[in-house]
């Protein structure tokens, strides 16, 4: 890739809504955008990021639900990105759960979205293996989020109208913003 710095694309940018293309063989240019991903995660104290919101249409997300936990521990190392080439969910449980999102590309802005609880899920790894896992919780919850961007797909589109609603200034203020360099 070249020289220019990548940087988090916010509400108003339509790289946001656009759908990511898959990933067909991992070389070390996606091993390096992962890498710049998870720095700039950690920089911006995120739990997850998918490559639109760095400006990139690939399928590549990077969540670490449990750093800052692991960090306020001393637990080494506190940072331990899980990289995912081309993520897929195959299986949702069929309780759903409701809890208060955020995403680095709407600051400010945080909502209830309702969600499958757990579910299981694959994708290919920076060294190009497969991996099938399963998740609940925060990480279940992060997985889908940003599977969603790599769809075009933000967490407000998954509030319910009338909460969504209240928000509408705060959106609006947030598309005459220019972007956010981090
Ligand atoms: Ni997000």
């Amino acid at each position: 890739m070249n020289n220019d710095k990548l940087e988090i694309r916010i509400y108003n940018d339509p790289v946001l809504r656009e759908k990511a293309r898959p990933v067909a063989v991992v070389t070390p240019r996606h091993v390096e955008i992962a890498r710049q991903m998870a720095e700039m995660m950690y920089g911006s104290r995120g739990v997850g990021l998918a490559a639109n919101q760095v400006g990139l249409t690939e399928r590549i997300i990077v969540v670490d639900v449990e750093w800052h936990k692991r960090e306020e521990d001393n637990t080494n190392p506190g940072r331990q990105p899980i990289f995912m080439v081309n993520p897929e969910v195959t299986e949702e449980s069929d309780t759903d759960d409701v809890a208060s999102e955020g995403c680095l590309s709407l600051p400010g802005i945080e909502g209830d979205v309702w969600r499958p609880a757990s579910i299981r899920y694959r994708y290919t790894d920076l060294e190009g293996r497969p991996v099938e896992a399963a998740a609940e919780g925060l990480k279940a919850r992060c997985i889908q989020h940003e599977i969603d961007h790599l769809n075009g797909v933000l967490f407000i589109d998954r509030m319910e109208p009338a909460e969504r609603k209240k928000l509408a200034g705060q959106l609006a203020k947030l598309r005459q913003s220019g972007p956010v360099r981090v």
